[in-house]
């Protein structure tokens, strides 16, 4: 079994994410653990990016779309995406306005840009950007939605800095977008410089988000279930989609655990989580796990919530970076280079693999990524793929 390494409590901001199924109890540990960090002492923020915001109701205390502080060192804020088009996206409306006025149709409002696919996650991750740099805190702790919409949240920065090179010819290497070569589509205005500068800047922001949430040092995803058949599967699967994408994985959290004095008509339920339990902890071999009870009451409000945070930590530091994950490693064989992706649970019938017009391409169920070389391999090209063990090795000469 790997050994279980941690970082004692540094310098930095740290970001914690955490994801899971519906219901599982996201809401409920990211905030008790954005409550202990406070508590010792860590200037502490916490963010939802769910829509369906209940931070608030977790803590007792109405939060709303700006930062607040709830308590001594703790910080936190329901995003909502008009508020955030209107902090972020000034240029960008301006754009859209022109756009959708030569065509006949009314201005756009921030609540209309905001209902536009792939603008929710956007201004989310903006917001990561804006506080991770400030360097405000000490860590940031990410409650998001379940599973399927935090895969999109996470999967965002890529798929659009594809749309964007494929849209504005964008170098990889200077992230300046070269004007003159977009020809302008009849009487659709062209964007002014103002409006490229904010391109740019966004197309910079998300490539810089990636960069600090694929960051094992700074960014540590946390996943959260219950022992029942259907969450361990859900997470199995999450947990293989977000290597996929490279992000850092680093524990998880089994909640809802029934106790033994839970009596008679749990019995049946008890047994099927025991083992659920010895099924998760074979699986997740490579994660540091942590065991969580059901407990007696709702765990609301900050004295539940800072009890839940003990039982769920014990002498663990949720500062810590329990595991280093590393999704994808390059190795060097002869001539080649084999970069390998760590993908537990897939199988060879779910991949699919395709170079398209260079680009390699790998999906996965729904999930598709588009797979760059890092700069120093940048002038190799993958020649075959295969899929040994958990590892999809990529061969490139
Ligand atoms: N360990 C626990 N013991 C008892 N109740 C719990 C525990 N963990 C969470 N709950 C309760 O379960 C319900 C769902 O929890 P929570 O809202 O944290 O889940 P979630 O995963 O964030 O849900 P959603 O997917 O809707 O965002 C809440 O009523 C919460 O108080
Ligand atoms: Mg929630």
């Amino acid at each position: 079994m790997a050994e279980k390494k941690s970082t004692p409590i540094g310098k930095g901001t740290r970001i914690i994410l955490f994801t899971g199924k519906g219901g599982v109890g996201k809401t409920s540990v990211a905030a008790s653990t954005a409550l202990l960090l406070s508590r010792k002492g860590l200037r502490t923020l916490i963010i939802s990016t769910d829509p369906a915001h209940s931070l608030s109701d977790a803590y007792g205390i109405e939060i709303g779309p700006y930062v607040k502080q709830i308590s001594d060192n703790l910080f936190a804020q329901e995003i909502s995406v008009i508020e955030a088009i209107n902090e972020h996206w000034e240029n960008l409306k301006g754009y859209l306005t022109g756009l959708f006025s030569s065509q006949g149709l009314d201005p756009v409002s921030s609540e209309e840009i905001a209902t536009l696919p792939g603008f929710d996650e956007a201004s989310e991750l903006l917001y990561v950007d804006d506080y991770f740099k400030e360097g405000k805190y000490d860590a940031i702790v990410m409650d998001s939605a379940p599973t399927g919409e935090s895969l999109k949240l996470l999967s965002f920065p890529e798929a659009m800095s594809w749309y964007m090179e494929k849209l504005f010819p964008i170098s990889r290497t200077t992230a300046k977008i070269v004007r003159p070569i977009m020809k302008p589509f009849s009487s659709i205005p062209l964007p002014d410089d103002s409006i490229f500068r904010s391109m740019e800047n966004l197309y910079q922001s998300l490539k810089e988000v990636r960069g600090i949430l694929t960051d094992e040092r700074i960014t540590s995803i946390r996943l959260v279930c219950t022992p029942d058949r259907m969450s361990m599967n859900e997470t199995r699967r999450a947990y293989t989609y977000l290597l996929l994408y490279g992000y850092p994985v680093d524990a998880l959290v089994v909640n809802k655990i029934f106790a033994e004095n839970t009596g008679e008509f749990f019995h049946g339920w008890r047994k099927s989580q025991e083992e659920i339990l010895k099924e998760i902890s074979d699986s997740f071999q490579e994660l540091k796990i942590f065991r969580l009870n059901l407990s007696r009451e709702e765990p609301t409000g900050l004295e539940r919530l800072a009890r839940m945070g003990k039982d769920l930590y014990g002498a663990d530091d949720p500062y810590s970076v329990y595991q280093h994950s590393i999704p994808v490693s390059y190795e060097k064989k002869g001539d080649k280079v084999v970069a390998k992706i760590r993908l537990p649970f897939a199988s060879k019938d779910r991949l699919n693999l395709y170079n398209k017009g260079g680009e390699l391409v790998i999906e996965l169920d729904n999930w598709r990524r588009v797979f760059y070389l890092p700069q120093t391999l940048a002038d190799r090209k993958p020649s075959s793929a295969e899929f040994i063990n958990g590892y999809l090795h990529i061969e490139l000469i």
